[in-house]
């Protein structure tokens, strides 16, 4: 019988999509797809990083760049870490991107697949990549029902991809080609395993266990929370603020924020909140309208109701600690999040 990595080559050297990073061994442009591609699919990330590359090409430029830069290309890709985790280590690197496996996995950002990956394509090195679509493509081939988010289950995967792999001459080739075929062919809900090159050694498919493959131990547990944004009018400015370390949204810009544990509020109780956090900042008579009503955003451990009232203060008004104060019309400089994009759209004020 062919070797599982022939067919698989086969298959990807017939079906494979023309992808810029594909076409290059640059092991810095393919970091940066990697880290791009990560949470993000192709359709989505190709623009993002066409833009990311054109406007840093080297290690050197992406160093030199101010945070906020890096963070406002980055906006609307979501999991803001990774831009700033690139940011970190492409400043740590003294404008060489690291030629060793160890140098690899050790940037900040950087973990086991993503190390695997850039080594393989840009080094041709024989690290097995091991990602969800290989979850995947191997739960189903070999009938695993180990689930892929325990410690055996990770064990075992990753020895399985290391010993397909071994029998290559082409690390890059087979890595490329089965995050292709678990893109593309194997994919998650409604294969179609008739036309799947595997399909006659496919364990999954002969038991008739395709969708139930690959097991999960955990449910991601998703939390809601109520935001309630408050836009400051103050005579053709507003105020921002940075978002803090240790939660959603690092370092990125957002009007003032209310969070409450229920229910998204109404004009009386954001306004009575509003006076609470600000002691003589918004006036007794201020009054709070709503711009734009409560949207639902569903990010991957969460689901945040929001929405965003307007309120207009005097010009004597001060400026809290820890914001800015902006130009109104000078807020689509700052990286925001997509939520508080949305937002600020809706209310016409982007
Ligand atoms: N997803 C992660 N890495 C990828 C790559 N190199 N090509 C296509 N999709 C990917």
């Amino acid at each position: 019988m062919e070797t599982f990595s022939s067919v698989l080559i086969q298959w990807y050297q017939a079906n494979k999509r023309d992808l810029p990073w594909r076409n290059t061994q640059d092991p810095y442009l393919i970091w940066i797809s990697e880290i791009i591609l990560q949470q993000t699919r192709v359709a989505q990330g190709l623009d993002y990083y066409l833009r990311f590359v054109q406007r840093f090409p080297t290690v050197a430029a992406l160093a030199a760049a101010p945070e906020d830069d890096v963070l406002k290309l980055w906006q609307g890709l979501g999991y803001y870490s990774r831009a700033r985790n690139l940011h970190a280590a492409a400043k740590s690197m003294g404008g060489t991107f690291p030629s060793t496996y160890a140098g690899v996995l050790a940037l900040k950002g950087v973990g086991e697949y993503t190390a695997a990956a850039i080594c393989s394509f840009a080094y041709r090195m024989p690290y097995a990549v091991v990602d969800g679509n290989v979850y995947r493509v191997l739960s189903r081939v070999y009938g695993i029902s180990t689930p892929v988010d325990s410690t055996a289950g990770k064990k075992e995967f990753a020895a399985l991809a290391q010993k397909l792999l071994d029998k290559t001459r082409r690390p890059d080739l087979f890595n490329q080609a089965i995050m292709e075929f678990g893109a593309l062919q194997c994919v998650p809900a409604g294969p179609d395993c008739a036309r799947c090159p595997f399909a006659k050694r496919c364990k999954a498919y002969a038991a008739n266990r395709v969708e139930q493959l690959p097991v999960k131990a955990l449910k991601t547990q998703v939390k809601e929370r109520y935001f309630t944004y408050i836009y400051v009018e103050q005579g053709g400015y507003t105020w921002l603020k940075k978002r803090p370390a240790g939660d959603v949204w690092q370092g990125l810009y957002e009007p003032f924020l209310l969070e409450t544990p229920q229910a998204v509020l109404s004009a009386a109780a954001v306004k009575k909140a509003a006076g609470q956090f600000f002691e003589g900042v918004f006036p007794k008579n201020a009054a709070f309208v709503l711009a734009a009503a409560p949207v639902k955003h569903i990010l991957s451990h969460r689901k945040i109701w929001a929405q965003l009232y307007k309120v207009a203060l005097p010009a004597s008004a001060p400026v809290p600690p820890g914001f800015v104060r902006v130009p109104g019309a000078q807020v689509f400089r700052y990286p925001v999040s997509r939520l508080v994009n949305l937002l600020l759209q809706k209310a016409g004020l982007l």
